[in-house]
This record gives structure tokens, C-alpha cells and sequence, in this order.
């Protein structure tokens, strides 16, 4: 059986990294395989601590999957929250995961120094991600880059609880995207909510068009060549664009007379133009949020079903059943 599971946390509106690194190749998967997707708003919470900023963005995070052509008659799509069975079981895990795994997490680390707030919970992210995945027996999990070590985490806690009490989660898989990469942010950096530096495309363009201006560039003048290879415009342009734009795009820089700001116009163009069709099914769900909840809903009688058979065979294992 396969099975394919991922989830994006609701700290935010899905950015350009989100949506190739995460939910155009899930629903491509989900064409062919029975899949859960799920909006993570347990997680964000890590960060997020504002309630109706987190309820808004729930909402504008269930809208991306649906306006990027997600079926939810054959798939999942649900709130993390509404199945709390995740939070015990998560529990259940901790109690199986070495301190040092989570202490040397790439993500913790980084997070750690970047953020104000280093609360506990960014400590045990990678054990709620776990359990996230093990409660509905995912075989695959499509993931962007940076969440490749938090894959391993979910496969070395599930071998462990196994070997400990015997076999009962299925040991999932990661999958990346083709390209395999961390797309960049304005900065250069990996694009994360967290950090500051999105192109969030389902914004207005008002919004979407401040972003894009505020991408970081070297000072080279218009009329020099420039380097597209090391440029951030360029590196965010290149994902997608397609072939023929990408090279007539390489050859502007290289001859020199097109400035930055030139390069900034053509993405927003390129962006306004590619997404065109979901920036408008994204709007159209935000005014009706009735919509969303009753899609919501729908998948959360799915998971839950799935959920509770899981944590039936967990708490058998564990030795917490009633005799
Ligand atoms: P953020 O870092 O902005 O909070 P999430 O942690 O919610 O994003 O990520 C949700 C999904 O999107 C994950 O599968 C993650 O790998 C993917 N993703 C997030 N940012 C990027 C990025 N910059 N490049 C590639 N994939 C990304
Ligand atoms: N931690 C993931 C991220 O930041 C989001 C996430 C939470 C997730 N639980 C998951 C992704 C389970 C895949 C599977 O990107």
C-alpha cells in the first residue's frame, strides 16, 4: 500500500518555497496515490502566537492546497489540530527519542539562533512531525530539502519504538522534489516564513510586488553585464520560468544595459502571469471561509478514522489498554 502524507505549517500564507517545495509535487502525487495533506497549526504555534492570525492563516494555508487543485472527494486534507490524538501519541514517542538526536537537529539549531523565542516546543518539533506521519501508517512523505533530517528523525523514532515493542508503525519514505533544492528567499537564504524573506505569490500584488522589490542584489550598475548565476532574482526567476524564458533572461544579464529593477519587473510578470488561475481560486475561497471549514471538516472524519485505529494498536503495544 502507498500512502502519502505531508503537511504545512500555518505560520503564514504558503510561499513560493512551500509550493514547489511542498504542495505542486504532493497534489501531483495525490493523482495517483491515496494522500493526507494537512494544514500544521500544533506547529506553528512554535512561533505563531497571535490566535487570529493562526486562525486566518489556517485558513489561507488549506486555501493554497485547494486552489492549487487539490481533490478532496479522492484525498485528505485536515487540520492537524482536529485529530488530538497526534499530541499523545506524540508523547508516546518522546519517551522512545534520545535527547542528543533532538539537541543536534540542523533545523533546532538554526532556529535557535535566529529566533527570540526558543521554547520547548521547537526542541520536540521533530518528535510531533513523527508521530504527524506514523499516526496514519504514511509510506511517503514529499518534503522540501531542509526537512530531509527531520525524515530521518521520523524513521530512526518509529525503528526504535518498533524494536522496542515490537513491529507496529510503517517506516516511511521521503520524497524531494526533481530539483532538489531549497528555493532561496529575498535574502538568499532558504525562504521560510520564519525568516522574513518570502515571495508569497498568493498575496496581492500590491504586497507580492513590495517583496519582490525588496529581493537583495549587488550593486552593479545598469549598463553592466551581470552574473545570473549569483544573482537572487535570477535564482527565484529560474524555477519557474521556463526554458526559453530562462535563456533569454541569462542573455539580458549578460549583455549589461538591464538593470535590477528590470529583472524584478519581469519576475512579478512571469509570477502574476503562471499563477494566474490559482491567485484567483485562492481569493475566491478566502471570502468564503464556510467553505474551507466545511472542506475541513469533511477531511477530518477521514483522518480521524485512520487515526483511531493507529492509536488502538499503539496503546496495545504500550501496555495502556483496559483489560
Ligand atoms: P516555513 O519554513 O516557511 O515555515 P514550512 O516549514 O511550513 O515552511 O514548510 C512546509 C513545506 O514546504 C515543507 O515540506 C518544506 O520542506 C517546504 N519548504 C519550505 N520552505 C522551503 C524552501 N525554501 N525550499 C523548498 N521547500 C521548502
Ligand atoms: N515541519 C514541516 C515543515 O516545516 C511541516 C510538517 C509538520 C510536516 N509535520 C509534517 C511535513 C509531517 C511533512 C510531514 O516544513
Amino acid at each position: 500500500m502507498v500512502r502519502v502524507l505531508t503537511g504545512v505549517q500555518s505560520s503564514g500564507i504558503p510561499h513560493l518555497g512551500n509550493i514547489l517545495g511542498a504542495i505542486s509535487p504532493a497534489i501531483e502525487l495525490s493523482n495517483q496515490y491515496e494522500s493526507l495533506f494537512f494544514i500544521a497549526d500544533l506547529h506553528a504555534l512554535t512561533t505563531v502566537k497571535n490566535p487570529q492570525l493562526l486562525k486566518e492563516n489556517t485558513l489561507a494555508t488549506a486555501a493554497a492546497w485547494l486552489a492549487f487543485g487539490l481533490d478532496t472527494n479522492k484525498n485528505i486534507l485536515y487540520r492537524q489540530s482536529d485529530i488530538p490524538e497526534v499530541t499523545e501519541l506524540m508523547w508516546y514517542l518522546n519517551c522512545v527519542t534520545p535527547y542528543p538526536m533532538l539537541a543536534n537537529a540542523h533545523s533546532f539549531k538554526d532556529k535557535s539562533n535566529r529566533l527570540s523565542d526558543v521554547n520547548a516546543g521547537l526542541f520536540t518539533y521533530p518528535v510531533l512531525m513523527a508521530a504527524d506521519i506514523i499516526l496514519y501508517d504514511a509510506t511517503i512523505v514529499p518534503v522540501g530539502k531542509d526537512q530531509l533530517q527531520h525524515l530521518e528523525i521520523t524513521r530512526d523514532i518509529s525503528k526504535s519504538f518498533n524494536h522496542i515493542f515490537g513491529e507496529t508503525f510503517i517506516i516511511p519514505e521521503s520524497k524531494t522534489h526533481k530539483n532538489n533544492m531549497i528555493i532561496p528567499g529575498t535574502d538568499g537564504q532558504k525562504m521560510s516564513k520564519s525568516y522574513n524573506n518570502c515571495i508569497n505569490i498568493l498575496n496581492s500584488e500590491k504586497l507580492l510586488k513590495k517583496e519582490i522589490m525588496s529581493i537583495i542584489t549587488d550593486s552593479k550598475g545598469l549598463e553592466e553585464s551581470k552574473n545570473p548565476d549569483t544573482c537572487n532574482i535570477f535564482q527565484i526567476y529560474k524555477l519557474i520560468g521556463t526554458d526559453l524564458q530562462v535563456e533569454q533572461m541569462q542573455k539580458k544579464y549578460i549583455a549589461g544595459g538591464f538593470g535590477y529593477g528590470h529583472a524584478k519587473n519581469a519576475l512579478l510578470t512571469l509570477i502574476l502571469e503562471k499563477y494566474k488561475n490559482q491567485r484567483q481560486r485562492f481569493n475566491q475561497l478566502m471570502k468564503n471561509p464556510a467553505l474551507i471549514e466545511s472542506e475541513l471538516e469533511k477531511g477530518a472524519k477521514k483522518a480521524k478514522k485512520i487515526a483511531s485505529s493507529v492509536m488502538k494498536r499503539v496503546k496495545n503495544k504500550l501496555g495502556l489498554m483496559r483489560t
